[in-house]
């Protein structure tokens, strides 16, 4: 095995396509824009490719196959240097595999072993790309967080035109460093996080309701995060207009008593809550079924009569046991910094929670930045203002601290 030098590692893996002569190419571009290539072929590869070129222009060893002999399994040692794997030219067959998961050759053992980016190059004829059963499987590598590229429109092999020619490899090599300068390290691979997001909205009558301002943004954010960093994230969103991120289960929910019954069932075996919904603290007492009309009695004015809502987390932190799921909230608050600091101090205490990631009601509404503390066992951290993708990142790195065996128990 080759040792990790200042230039990422990235595992080639060329598969039996005509496209596969590309793949001498693709790994020239790659060199040329400072990435090491550990090169790998399946065995039709060979076929279409010598051996002896991906040798000859990565100067590595090109492996080919599970049982090549030398000490470890190769599909996992490849991943102690790889920071992401490229699989271009991708066959139908490939991708077949990858979205049962199998495990039969090197490719799809080393696909199945990642600890970091995926990226796929299709390349294929017209009539199999476009088959019922190639896009269930894209479908479902997309949902796995399998990264596209391509393939684009043009002529194929057979000489006809089509939706299936693999991407330019120069524009192939250009999008994977562009990505492996932005991707995370799966950190949290295996781990069920739960995340609440946006606000609940308490209906009145069927025409009016009472609820905020949260736009849903940084949960969403979180969620994307989460999810490119391997976990498997359950989003438990108030009404908001964002899609889903891509791999990411969305649950709806409307009022604070339906979130509530969401997560019980999601948290019984969750690593992490993360609570960046804005959870209505009052809800009417009674839910009108027809529409409230003015009442000419009462002089222009109108008192509502609003009953509590459950502390969703607060019920949550009192049940807890043990140090799952780990609990981190967040507090909209007025007031200097400081102020705001201590209230989101007393509320940890106060819903037992882990940590309390505090904004100003003037930083964190609707907009795509934010500027946080992070309160927790250890204190106070303020956080630059960045945006709220960058802030999910940050929060997340606390998140791998707290779910590291035995950290919730020290910061108690
Ligand atoms: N929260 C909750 N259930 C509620 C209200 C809030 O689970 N009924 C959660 C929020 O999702 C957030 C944290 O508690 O993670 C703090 O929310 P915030 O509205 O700041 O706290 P409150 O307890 O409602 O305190 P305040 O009196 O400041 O409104």
């Amino acid at each position: 095995m080759t040792v990790e030098t200042e230039r990422p590692t990235i595992v080639l893996a060329v598969c039996g396509s005509i496209a596969a002569y590309k793949g001498a190419w693709l790994a020239r571009a790659l060199i040329r824009r400072g990435v090491n290539v550990q090169a790998m072929m399946t065995q039709s590869a060979s076929q279409f490719l010598g051996k002896a070129t991906l040798l000859g222009i990565t100067g590595r060893e090109v492996l080919d196959s599970l049982f090549d002999g030398g000490p470890g399994e190769r599909h996992v040692e490849v991943w102690r240097n790889a920071k992401g794997m490229l699989i271009a030219p991708a066959t139908a067959d490939v991708l077949a595999r990858l979205a049962l998961g199998q495990a039969c050759d090197l490719v799809s053992a080393a696909a199945l072993c990642r600890t970091g980016p995926l990226w796929v190059a299709p390349a294929m004829h017209p009539s199999m790309w476009n088959h019922p059963a190639v896009r269930r499987n894209v479908e479902r590598l997309k949902a796995d967080g399998v990264r596209f590229f391509g393939p684009v429109d043009g002529e194929v092999a057979s000489g006809e035109h089509g939706p299936s020619r693999m991407m330019d490899p120069e524009e192939i090599a250009e999008r994977t460093v562009a990505e492996l300068l932005e991707s995370k390290p799966r950190d949290l691979a295996g781990k069920r996080v739960v995340i609440t997001a946006g606000p609940t909205v308490e209906d009145l009558d069927p025409v009016r309701f009472l609820s905020n301002r949260s736009s849903g943004k940084m949960g969403y954010a979180l969620a994307a995060a989460a999810n490119a960093r391997g976990a498997h994230v359950d989003l438990v969103s108030g009404p908001v207009a964002l899609d889903a991120p891509l791999g990411v289960t969305r649950h709806w929910v409307r009022s604070a008593r339906d979130l509530e019954l969401a997560l019980a069932p999601l948290c019984a075996n969750a690593d992490a809550l993360i609570m960046a919904a804005a959870v209505a603290d009052y809800r009417p007492r009674e839910l009108a079924h027809s529409k409230l009309k003015k009442d000419p009695a009462a002089a222009g004015a109108l008192t509502l009569d609003l009953v509590q809502n459950p502390d969703v987390i607060a019920n949550i932190g009192a049940r807890r046991t043990g140090s799952r799921p780990a609990l981190i909230a967040f507090a909209v608050e007025t007031g200097s910094d400081e102020e705001i600091a201590a209230l989101a101090t007393e509320k940890l205490l106060r819903k037992k929670v882990d940590c309390v990631v505090a904004n100003a009601a003037s930083d964190g509404f609707e907009g795509e930045e934010n500027r946080v503390q992070i309160v927790d066992g250890h204190g106070v951290t303020a956080l630059p203002r960045m945006s709220k993708r960058q802030l999910a990142d940050q929060l997340l790195d606390r998140l791998v601290q707290l779910l590291l065996p035995g950290a919730a128990e020290k910061d108690r």
